[in-house]
């Protein structure tokens, strides 16, 4: 049986017609399966000459790989893996914790950190309107434990105030609306990895405790936040009751996240982590990388800031009004192509033609600078970007 189809456009070779259908059938699944963050991974995964998505595409360094093939295993469905033991032993000492949890991603450690404090189904966790777990895990909130949020509206930093949170845990009169919780996330991704101020922590954990209600702290990307302002992660972490870090993201790990909580909270993350499916037997495998990224991986975060830096002075002076490089605080680069006439699709699309990888975040096109990313790759999306702007 012979189908007919519909023709290319006029004038246009039909596999560039079906390449470019396909390319926007890909891009419509994507924002179908994602539509509340709307975000946008590319498709040309293999061929990227720089690429700048995310801080989580790193490949593991030959230590790593080295410290993985050697690495002493044991089964942690029963807690016998000593690499494992060795990687949350050591990432409760950095945060300042009694105890830690190494689990497969950072989706699951926050699922877990809110979890613990959770009370009661249609019960509600005061978070940041844009903030991670209220955006892109609010599904996974709801499905898992029955979650909801009650957002507060943060300013263009992603910033909220004591005073706000206070608002929020305005007792209900009704006694119908029960907070169980205020999340904060630092470094806040939304808001271009904008660093928290230890003193708007402080004030806003005071607010919660002094409400009885706990705090959780999204830390998948802590360390940026300590090396962008000079304070220690222990410091940081101190006020909050849980806090959730990635090896996986700037640190430069393959896989895996940490909670990190008082030890009588962390046996029970333990059920937790193996209701979720996440018992993954001999991970020391992956536990060895997590040590090295946890113990070499700070050490180098300021050079993935500079970068970052760097990248958005070069697109300042070629797309002025786009971007402002002192938005810049830790290795998120935003670019506002729409507000100098480029939509963001067709920027990334075009980046993705010249070998740099982007994504698509808040409506901006979004870099992340990593261990992976060289003074040459910050040349190459520059020049890119030099000759989108020129066309
Ligand atoms: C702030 C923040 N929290 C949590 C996560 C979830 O981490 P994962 O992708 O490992 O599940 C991410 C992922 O990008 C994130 O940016």
């Amino acid at each position: 049986m012979h189908l007919s189809r519909a023709g290319p456009g006029a004038g246009e070779p039909r596999n560039r017609s079906l390449h470019r259908a396909r390319g926007r059938l890909a891009e419509a699944a994507h924002l179908l399966v994602h539509p509340s963050s709307r975000s946008y991974t590319g498709r040309a995964v293999a061929s990227y000459r720089v690429d700048l998505r995310s801080d989580t595409v790193t490949t593991p360094s030959e230590a790593m790989r080295r410290a993985m093939a050697a690495a002493e295993v044991g089964d942690d469905w029963f807690g016998d893996d000593p690499t494992v033991n060795r990687l949350q032993e050591r990432a409760a000492e950095v945060m300042g914790k009694e105890a830690a949890l190494y689990v497969p991603t950072g989706t699951m450690a926050n699922q877990i950190g809110l979890r613990l404090h959770f009370r009661g189904t249609g019960h509600l966790v005061v978070a940041e309107a844009t903030a991670h777990v209220a955006t892109t895990e609010v599904m996974s909130s709801a499905a898992l434990s029955g979650m909801a949020f009650k957002t507060i509206r943060g300013d263009r930093r992603g910033r909220i105030t004591a005073e706000q949170v206070q608002a929020a845990l305005a007792p209900d009169p009704e006694d119908v609306e029960v907070v169980d919780l205020v999340a904060v996330e630092d470094t806040h991704g939304h808001a271009g990895g904008r660093v928290m101020a230890v003193e708007d922590l402080r004030a806003i954990a005071k607010v919660a405790h002094d409400h009885g209600v706990p705090v959780h702290l999204d830390g998948a990307r802590i360390f940026n936040a300590s090396v962008a302002s000079g304070v220690p992660v222990a410091e940081i972490a101190a006020e909050a009751d849980t806090v959730m870090f990635c090896v996986s993201k700037g640190l430069g790990a393959p896989v895996g996240s940490l909670v990190c909580a008082p030890a009588e909270l962390i046996r029970e993350a333990r059920r937790l982590k193996i209701l979720y499916g996440g018992a993954w037997r001999q991970a020391g495998i992956l536990a060895a990388a997590g040590l090295i990224a946890l113990e070499e991986g700070p050490k180098r975060l300021h050079e993935d800031h500079e970068r970052a830096r760097r990248l958005a002075e070069g697109v300042a002076e070629v797309l002025p009004g786009a971007i402002d490089p002192a938005d810049v605080e830790t290795n998120m680069v935003f670019v506002d192509t729409a507000a100098v006439g480029l939509d963001p699709l067709e920027a990334i699309g075009r980046l993705r033609e010249e070998g740099v990888g982007a994504t698509y975040v808040a409506g901006k096109v979004r870099m992340v600078t990593h261990v992976d990313v060289t003074d040459e790759g910050v040349r190459i999306a520059l020049e890119a970007w030099r000759r989108i702007a020129a066309r």
